[in-house]
C-alpha cells in the first residue's frame, strides 16, 4: 500500500480491483480535506485509463467511521465567494472522475458517511452499507448554513428522486443503514463482519454482468419515482410544499442556506449535470462567508469541543453502569427516559405511585412519537422501556453509580433526601442534584461526603433541550464532576462547567431578562410588542410566553433567589408577579397568565394584566428598543459572570444560551452578538440606559476594559 500525507492508501490487487482507503492520521474520524482531496484525484487521473483496473472500491481504515464530511475548519478560514465557490468546484471535479471511471465503483460504509463522504459515495455505482448502528448516512450541511457543495444538490435527487432528496438536504438528517436503503441512498445493508464479501461479490457481478444490468435487479423501485421529477405540475408541487415548510421555519435573512438548497435541487431536476453542478457551487459561494453560516459553524466547533475531553475535566470519571433518579416528576422522568434511551439501567424513585405512572406514560409518549414517525420499532421501544425500573423504596439505589435528584425545589427536602441517599449509596457514588437554582455548596452543607455531590442541571423539556449545566460545588471532587461531565455526553447532551452560585449561569442570565420584560410591560408597553420584539430578533418564545410557560411561580421563586445573592441589581420583588401567584394565575399550566389558554394553548395576550399591572398600555415602543433593553441587560450580566468566574469562558456562555433558551443560533450567541454590534457600541448603550433606567445597566468593569483595550468578548470572530 502507497500511504501519503492525508491518509490516503491505494493498492490494485491481482484481480484488477483498486482499492482506495481513507486514514485520516492522528484523528479517530475521518475528515475530508484539501490534501487527500488531491491525492484522491491524483490517483484517479493516474488509474483513469489502465485497462488492468477492473473495479474501484471505497473503504475506512478507521472503525466506526467512514467519511464525517469535509473538515469544517477548512469552511471557517474561507471569506471570499470566490474561493469557497473554487473549492467547491474543485471537490466536484474530483468526484466528477470518479462518476466518470468506466469500471464498477462502489462505496463500502461501515460507519458514519456524512456530507462530502455521502457525496463521494452518490458519485459511485454502488453503496453497501454495514447493519451497524454506528453507520449514520446523510446531508447536514443547511444545519451549517451551507449547502452540499460537492455535487451532492444535483446526485441525491437523480438517485432517490425529488421528494426525499428534498426532505434529506433540506433537514439536513441522517439515516441508519436499514432507512437509507428504504429511501434509496443505500443498494445493500449487510452483516458489519460481511461488509467486505458482501462489497465484493456486488462488484464481481458488476464486472461480469455489466452495472447496468446488475442495477435494474437490485433498484426496481427507481424507475416508478421518477414522476416527480419529469411531471412539471408534479415537480412544483413537490417544490412548493418544501418551499412552504421552509419559510415556516426560518426567515431566508436569518438562514438563507435552505433556500439556495431549494434553487440548487429545483435545478437539479430540471437541468443538465454541468449546470447544476455550477449552480451548486455559486451558491456555495455565497453562504460560505457570510455570517450565518460562519455563527454556525462556530456553534458546531464549540459544542465538539465542549462534548470532545469533557471539556478539560481535569479528574478521571468512573465508570457509569447504572443510575438512579430520585423524584419522577417533570425533570426526573424525563432524566429517567434519556438514559434509558441510551441503554444505562436506571432505578426510578418517587414517594408517589401516581408520579411514577405518570413518568413512564410520559416516557413511553416520548417513544411511542418516534415509532410513528417510523424513526424506532416495536421492539426497541419495548426494550429501551425495560431499562427503566420504578421503586417506591430505596432498593436498588446501592448499585447506582450516579444518583439524580429531582424532587421538589427546596433546600430542606433536598438535604433530608441526600441524608437518606447517603444511608444507601455506594461509598464512591456521585450525587447529582438537578436543583435549578439553589447552591450545591448549600445542599452539601451537612453531607457526610460533600466532595461526591454536584450540580447537573438539565432543561425542560430534557428529550429536547441539548444542554446540562455541570456545577462544582466548593467540596466536589474532580472525580465526581467528570463523572457527571462524561456521563452527560454519553447520553448525548453538551456539558457546560459552571461555578457553584444563584441561577448558575443560564437561570441567572434569563432572570435579568425576564427582569427586564416585566418592568417594560409596567412602564406601559404592550405584552405582544414585547414578545414580538424578541420572537423577530429570533427567539423561539418571548420573554412573557416564556413565563407563563415557565409558570408564574417557579419563575417567581427563582427571582427570589437571584435576589437573594446579587441584590436589586437582579430586580425588585415584582408586584404584578406577587399578584399573578395571589390570584392564581400560574401561567400555561393553569391556563391563566400573560396569555389566555384554549386548549392548553395561548389564544390571545389577556388584557387583564395591564390591570393588575396598573398600567395601561400606553407606550409603542419600536421594537429595537424594547430588543436593546433586553439584550443589553442580558449581555451585561454575563459580562459579570465571566468576572465572577461562573463561566470559564465566552463561548460557554454562547454555547449555554443557545442550547439552554434556544437564542438564535444564526446569532452565534449573546456574547458573538455583542461582538458583531461592537463592544464600545454596547458599551456606550449600556451607559445611556443606566442613566435613564438605572444600576443594572452600568456597564460591568470588564466590558469596560474590553473597550479600552480595542478587544472583544471572543478573540476571533
Ligand atoms: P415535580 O414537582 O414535577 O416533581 C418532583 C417529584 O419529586 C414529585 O413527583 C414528588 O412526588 C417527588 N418527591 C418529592 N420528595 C421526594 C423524595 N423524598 N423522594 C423521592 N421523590 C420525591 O418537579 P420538577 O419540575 O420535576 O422539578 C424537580 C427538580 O428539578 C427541582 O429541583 C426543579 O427546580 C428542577 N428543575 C425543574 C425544571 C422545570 O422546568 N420543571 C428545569 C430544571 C430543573
Amino acid at each position: 500500500m502507497i500511504a501519503v500525507d492525508g491518509g490516503l492508501h491505494h493498492r490494485l490487487d491481482a484481480s484488477g480491483l483498486l482499492r482506495v482507503v481513507f486514514d485520516l492520521p492522528g484523528k479517530s474520524v475521518n475528515l475530508l480535506t484539501p490534501d487527500n482531496l488531491r491525492e484522491l484525484e491524483r490517483v484517479l487521473a493516474e488509474v483513469a485509463g489502465r485497462p488492468e483496473v477492473r473495479a474501484v472500491l471505497f473503504a475506512s481504515g478507521k472503525p466506526g467511521s467512514f467519511i464525517a464530511g469535509m473538515d469544517v475548519t477548512e469552511i471557517a478560514a474561507v471569506t471570499s465567494a470566490h474561493r469557497a465557490a473554487e473549492a467547491a468546484r474543485f471537490g466536484q471535479s474530483v468526484f466528477q472522475r470518479v462518476a466518470d471511471l468506466r469500471v464498477p465503483t462502489l462505496c463500502m460504509i461501515g460507519g458514519t458517511c456524512l456530507g462530502g463522504g455521502t457525496e463521494l459515495a452518490l458519485a459511485c455505482d454502488w453503496r453497501v452499507a454495514a447493519d451497524d448502528p454506528a453507520v449514520r448516512i446523510g446531508l447536514p450541511e443547511v444545519q451549517l448554513g451551507i449547502i452540499p457543495g460537492f455535487g451532492g444538490t444535483q446526485r441525491l435527487p437523480r438517485l432517490v428522486g425529488l421528494p426525499t432528496a428534498l426532505d434529506l438536504i433540506l433537514t439536513g438528517r441522517a439515516l441508519d443503514a436499514r432507512r437509507a436503503q428504504r429511501a434509496g441512498l443505500v443498494d445493500l445493508v449487510v452483516p458489519a463482519s460481511y461488509l467486505e464479501r458482501e462489497s465484493l461479490k456486488l462488484l464481481e457481478r458488476a464486472i461480469s454482468k455489466g452495472s447496468a444490468a446488475v442495477a435494474s435487479e437490485t433498484r426496481p423501485r427507481a424507475k416508478r419515482s421518477r414522476l416527480w421529477e419529469r411531471v412539471g405540475p408534479l415537480r412544483r408541487v413537490a417544490l412548493g410544499r418544501a418551499r412552504k415548510r421552509t419559510q415556516e421555519k426560518a426567515r431566508p435573512e436569518d438562514y438563507p442556506a435552505p433556500y439556495r438548497a431549494l434553487e440548487a435541487i429545483e435545478a437539479a431536476v430540471t437541468r443538465p449535470l454541468p449546470e447544476g453542478l455550477d449552480l451548486e457551487a455559486r451558491l456555495v459561494g455565497e453562504l460560505v462567508p457570510g455570517a450565518t453560516s460562519k455563527n454556525l459553524i462556530w456553534l458546531f466547533q464549540s459544542q465538539t469541543a465542549l462534548k470532545g475531553d469533557a471539556a478539560v475535566a481535569r479528574g478521571v470519571p468512573r465508570r457509569v453502569e447504572r443510575i438512579a433518579v430520585l423524584g419522577a416528576g417533570i425533570m426526573g422522568g424525563g432524566i429517567a427516559q434519556l438514559a434509558a434511551d441510551n441503554e444505562i439501567p436506571v432505578r426510578l424513585k418517587d414517594l408517589r405511585y401516581e408520579a411514577i405512572l405518570t413518568a413512564l406514560r410520559t416516557a413511553s409518549a416520548v417513544w411511542e412519537r418516534r415509532l410513528r414517525r417510523g424513526r424506532s420499532t416495536r421492539a426497541e421501544v419495548a426494550q429501551r422501556m425495560a431499562f427503566i425500573a420504578p421503586t417506591l423504596s430505596d432498593t436498588g439505589l446501592r448499585h447506582a453509580d450516579v444518583v439524580i435528584e429531582a424532587v421538589v425545589e427546596d433546600l430542606d427536602v433536598k438535604r433530608r433526601v441526600l441524608a437518606d441517599a447517603e444511608r444507601t449509596m455506594g461509598e464512591r457514588a456521585v450525587f447529582a442534584s438537578n436543583t435549578s437554582s439553589l447552591p450545591i455548596s448549600e445542599i452539601a452543607a451537612r453531607a457526610l461526603r460533600p466532595e461526591r455531590v454536584v450540580g447537573m442541571h438539565f432543561f425542560n423539556p430534557v428529550h429536547r433541550m441539548p444542554l446540562v449545566e455541570i456545577i462544582a460545588g466548593r467540596h466536589s471532587s474532580l472525580e465526581a464532576v467528570a463523572t457527571v461531565q462524561a456521563l452527560a455526553v454519553r447520553i448525548g447532551k453538551v456539558p457546560v462547567v459552571v461555578k457553584d452560585g444563584a441561577g448558575f449561569l443560564v437561570n441567572r442570565i434569563l432572570g435579568f431578562y425576564i427582569n427586564e420584560a416585566v418592568r417594560l410591560l409596567s412602564e406601559g408597553a404592550r405584552i405582544e410588542a414585547i414578545d414580538g420584539a424578541m420572537t423577530a430578533f429570533g427567539m423561539p418564545l418571548g420573554p412573557l410566553q416564556l413565563l407563563d410557560q415557565v409558570g408564574i411561580d417557579t419563575a417567581r421563586h427563582v427571582g427570589d433567589v437571584l435576589r437573594a445573592a446579587l441584590g436589586t441589581r437582579a430586580g425588585s420583588d415584582s408586584a404584578l408577579l406577587a399578584q399573578m401567584v395571589a390570584g392564581e394565575r400560574l401561567g400555561q399550566k393553569n391556563g391563566k397568565g400573560f396569555y389566555r389558554y384554549r386548549d392548553g394553548r395561548p389564544s390571545a395576550p389577556d388584557s387583564a394584566i395591564y390591570s393588575l399591572a396598573g398600567s395601561p398600555p400606553a407606550r409603542d415602543l419600536p421594537p429595537e428598543t424594547l430588543q436593546e433593553r433586553m439584550l443589553l441587560v442580558m449581555v451585561n450580566e454575563a459580562a459579570v459572570c465571566l468576572e465572577e468566574g461562573v463561566a470559564r469562558e465566552a463561548r460557554d456562555v454562547d454555547v449555554a444560551m443557545v442550547l439552554g433558551t434556544g437564542f438564535p443560533p444564526f446569532r452565534g450567541g449573546l456574547l458573538r452578538h455583542a461582538d458583531q454590534v461592537g463592544i464600545p457600541i454596547v458599551a456606550d448603550r449600556l451607559a445611556r440606559l443606566a442613566d435613564a433606567h438605572g444600576e443594572r445597566f452600568r456597564p460591568a468593569p470588564s466590558l469596560l476594559r474590553l473597550v479600552r483595550e480595542q478587544r472583544r468578548f471572543h478573540p476571533v470572530p
